[in-house]
């Protein structure tokens, strides 16, 4: 089938060509993200994919069906940037890569976490300058703190496992607990695991009740000094409070691999020019404060898998057979 692929970024290329050797698809390459601006550009294909910080929003699926387009096939687990009431009004299909390497993500938050805690990133930069002081660098042992797990899917589950594996003490909450979550992860509701956890670790997706999830209201309740880690979705998270509680010292260290308005900003080279979005201009100057651009699913194992299950979800769309892992309004398949 042909396929525009939208974000196309040199390692996306390596991966879905090597991919592909298997199923002969004819994947055209787009670097522009896909907004309504570029939409055109997939005018005649019957089959896009799109990345987490393509719009596929309802005036983009519009333009898109107008010009023949069928299948969205998202290369990512997230699904947030579709209109997906839209999507099923105009007929179209969308499929998603529902698990490609909890790991990867899992082992990124801990490496947030790791890095915050023991100032790895101050660190770095100190002795390089031939500073060998350690005041500013003090951290805490992990054994025996209590970390709260938000989202106890896949990515969650898994972070749950090795903080487990750390000594820690693990509280989950998720309004669809998981029967099958080891002894060790502890349900309890939102409001006690803000309230006793010195860790809290976000791992749910982006949905109308998780928008700024974490908001002033939340962090008041957390301990004072906690460390804030996410990786699930920028707009989970409040930035202007969080940036008020920096300030207070309430949140002790804030882990972010996501952004609220990170579609401007992550996954290209912006070094040579101006940023003009404050709020995250800001939370770089804080030393409590490390974050890395949308990077935690950035493992070769997880490339290779993405690619693999994108590729089969097309072919399973124009076959008819095989496991279409396909995303709907009211409910995941
Ligand atoms: P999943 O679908 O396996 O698990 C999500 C869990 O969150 C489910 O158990 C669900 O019940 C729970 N949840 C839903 N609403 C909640 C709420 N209000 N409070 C607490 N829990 C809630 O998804 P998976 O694979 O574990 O991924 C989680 C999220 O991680 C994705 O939705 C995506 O946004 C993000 N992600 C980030 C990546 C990155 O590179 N930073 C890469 C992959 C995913």
């Amino acid at each position: 089938m042909r396929i525009a692929v939208f974000s196309t970024k040199p390692y996306d290329r390596r991966f879905l060509d090597q991919a592909n050797q298997a199923h002969g698809h004819e994947l055209v390459y787009f670097d522009p993200q896909l907004t309504v601006e570029t939409a055109p550009l997939a005018a005649g294909f019957r089959g896009i994919c799109a990345f987490v910080n393509d719009r596929l929003d309802r005036e983009v699926l519009q333009v898109l069906r107008a010009s023949g387009t069928e299948l969205i096939a998202l290369r990512s687990a997230g699904f947030n940037n579709v209109d997906l009431a839209e999507a099923e009004r105009l007929g179209m299909t969308v499929t998603r890569v529902p698990a490609y390497s909890p790991h990867a993500v899992a082992e990124h938050a801990v490496a947030l976490l790791l890095s915050l805690n023991r100032m790895t990133h101050r660190a770095y930069n100190r002795v390089r300058e031939g500073n060998f002081a350690l005041d500013g660098l003090l951290g805490f042992d992990l054994y025996g703190k209590t970390v709260g797990v938000v989202g106890t899917g896949k990515i969650g589950l898994v972070f749950a496992e090795i903080m487990h594996g750390f000594g820690c003490k693990v509280l989950a909450s998720d309004p669809f607990p998981d029967a099958q979550a080891k002894a060790f992860v502890h349900y309890v509701p939102l409001d006690t695991l803000l309230v006793e956890a010195d860790i809290v670790s976000l791992h749910c997706p982006l949905t109308p009740e998780t928008h700024h999830l974490i908001d002033a209201r939340a962090i008041a309740r957390m301990k004072d000094g906690v460390v804030l880690i996410n990786t699930g979705r920028g707009r989970v998270v409040d930035t202007k409070a969080v940036i008020d509680a920096l300030k207070s010292g309430k949140i002790g260290r804030l882990g972010l691999d996501v952004y609220e308005e990170e579609e401007q900003l992550f996954f290209q080279d912006l070094s040579q020019r101006v940023i003009s979005d404050d709020l995250f201009m800001r939370l770089t100057t804080f030393p409590n404060v490390l974050i890395t651009g949308h990077q935690a699913f950035f493992t070769a194992e997880a490339l290779g898998n993405i690619a693999e299950t994108t590729l089969s979800n097309i072919c399973a769309f124009e076959s008819g057979t095989g496991e279409l892992r396909r995303v709907t309004a009211d409910k995941r398949v």
